[in-house]
């Protein structure tokens, strides 16, 4: 299992690497968008630090675009995954990153179908959006449970999947439970899955019955 931070802050991405808990970092165009900085400084900030997978996005929507796009992020540093929007343009430039060792997330994966092409293609990660499809009454597990179906049954499929837009710790729990490699995980979300209302209530009951000491 690895936990990635779904951040392109850095004082969230540093809390996660405090904590252990960042194999990488996700980041999207609304996400660089509220760091305030272009593409290429938040992505180059961020590989500063991390030395997981970082995963940076392209805009272009041709083949060619998204390779040439690809190609000058991963120039940034050698750990840059290029995500790039499930599309028939981006298929063909998955393939062409894959035949040259690229690491790829096909992203904004709503079907066991496009996850199928997206691995196929030659991607490192397919990224499934869990809270989108709940959004809209979809039930987003079931998405993650058939993909990693299909990808067991086909041992030479290598790609990870990657459980993204988790809105709530359930959105960790339920795809763990159903085999999902990799959680993106917004800072939010991983404090609250560290929270337990029994959990504070032991600690203060504990630290009450202390004061009984002798
Ligand atoms: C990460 O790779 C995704 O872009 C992100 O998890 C999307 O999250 P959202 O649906 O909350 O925007």
């Amino acid at each position: 299992m690895k936990i990635y931070v779904d951040s392109a802050d850095i004082a969230e991405i540093q809390n996660g690497l405090d904590l252990g808990l960042c194999d990488g970092v996700t980041t999207n165009p609304t996400l660089i968008a509220k760091t305030g900085k272009s593409m290429m400084t938040a992505i180059s900030d961020i590989c500063a630090i991390v030395e997981g997978d970082v995963h940076a996005e392209v805009l272009s929507l041709d083949a060619e675009g998204i390779y040439k796009e690809g190609k000058e992020y991963a120039r940034i540093a050698d750990n840059i995954v290029v995500k790039i929007p499930m599309c028939h343009e981006g298929l063909k430039a998955v393939k062409r990153f894959a035949d040259e060792g690229i690491k790829t997330n096909v992203t904004l994966i709503f079907s066991t179908s496009q996850a199928i092409l997206a691995a196929k293609a030659g991607a490192s990660n397919v990224c499934p959006f869990v809270g989108r499809l709940d959004d809209i009454s979809i039930p987003g597990n079931e998405l993650i449970g058939e993909i990693a179906t299909v990808f067991d049954n086909y041992p030479e499929i290598s790609a990870e999947i990657i459980v993204a837009s988790i809105r709530n710790p359930l959105h960790v729990v339920e795809p763990a439970l159903v085999g999902a490699h990799i959680f993106t995980i917004p800072a939010g979300v991983l404090e609250k899955m560290e929270k337990h209302p029994l959990t504070d209530i032991g600690i203060a009951a504990f630290l009450q019955d202390a004061k009984k000491f002798t």
